[in-house]
């Protein structure tokens, strides 16, 4: 089976071709830099330069994969607008790839659980999308995705937790912030978040990949319903010495991260049902239960960094 991925150097993305190359697929995956493209190669995938923003520097490499795994994002204003390009054209590439050869063809679009913006309960997939500015534009581009239902593809949108483990992201930003001694909490710190380990996710993708039924909307998080204040403790007492936590009145945490602030102070309880009916069941349940692994492997992490 041959896939084609973006975003295969960020966070998600290279948890999930790891995966993706681990279950035995060949790999087609697009970087911006040749050193980042020689770091796909040596995992075992084909990379090649290209960028989001200029379709005609990936659209021939659409029409011979059967799957289509995009988990890349720009994180810069032209970001949303450069979303909606690539997935215009990839999704486009891909009805016309099967008008020419009749054969079956997937699309996963990795959005977020912060669509769900505050949750009243725990949150299936069909809770109803409240989401708060930062992702205001999202349910749009899941909507784009999922209406190619209806030219035969097979669309998935993959909605992660916060996810946890390695080097990168909020959960290795807030073991960073504690080796160095100042953690800072945006809001008292109450609010719940859904996580998900990144092996854990990686996995998920795969198993969709191979379902040829798993179709529509997929939740991804270990369901542990964690407080924030409790993942931050539980990190503080993980480092060698306790940081000063600062929980940030959410005000204050707007004049320094914008909307990003709300997006962290979300109180979310989310459930997925649908990874677990095709027998995800996460091997890391909750930040905290596993907080020594994490700061074990964000040390590994920054110390692979700076080789
Ligand atoms: N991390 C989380 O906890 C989390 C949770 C839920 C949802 N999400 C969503 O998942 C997606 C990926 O998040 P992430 O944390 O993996 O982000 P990330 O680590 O910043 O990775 C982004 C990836 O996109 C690539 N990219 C960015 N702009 C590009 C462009 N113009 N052309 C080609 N490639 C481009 C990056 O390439 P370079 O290596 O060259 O920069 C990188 O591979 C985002 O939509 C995010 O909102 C993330």
């Amino acid at each position: 089976m041959h896939r084609f991925v973006t975003g295969a150097t960020g966070y998600i993305g290279s948890a999930v071709l790891d995966a993706i190359i681990k279950g035995g697929h060949r790999v087609t995956a697009i970087a911006r830099d040749p050193e980042k493209a020689e770091k796909l190669l040596a995992k075992g995938a084909t990379p090649v330069i290209a960028e989001l923003g200029l379709p005609k520097m990936y659209l021939p490499l659409l029409m011979s994969a059967d799957a289509v795994v995009h988990t890349a994002f720009e994180s810069s204003p032209r970001g949303v607008q450069v979303d909606r390009l690539a997935l215009e054209t990839m999704l486009t590439a891909q009805r016309d790839a099967m008008a020419a050869d009749g054969k079956a063809r997937a699309f996963i679009y990795t959005s977020g659980v912060w669509v769900l913006g505050r949750t009243t309960k725990a949150a299936e997939e069909d809770f109803p999308l409240d989401p708060p500015p930062h992702v205001a534009w999202r349910p749009e581009h899941e909507d784009l995705v999922l209406a190619a239902a209806a030219s035969g593809l097979r669309p998935v949108v993959i909605r992660p937790g916060v996810v946890y483990g390695g080097g990168r992201g909020i959960v290795s930003d807030l073991i960073k912030d504690a080796l160095n001694g100042i953690v800072r909490v945006v809001g008292p710190g109450k609010n719940h978040w859904p996580c998900v380990y990144d092996h854990d996710l990686g996995d998920l993708y795969v198993r969709i990949l191979e379902a040829p039924l798993a179709v529509g909307i997929f939740h991804a998080n270990d369901e542990e319903d964690e407080r924030v204040s409790d993942i931050v403790e539980a990190i503080a007492g993980q480092v060698p010495q306790r940081p000063d936590i600062r929980y940030m009145p959410i005000a204050e945490a707007r004049k320094k991260l914008g909307t990003y602030a709300d997006a962290l102070a979300l109180d979310q309880k989310v459930r997925s049902p649908k990874a677990r009916a095709l027998g995800w069941s996460p091997s890391q349940t909750g930040v905290a239960n596993s907080v020594a692994r994490l700061v074990e492997e964000y040390r590994n992490a920054q110390r692979e960094k700076n080789e």
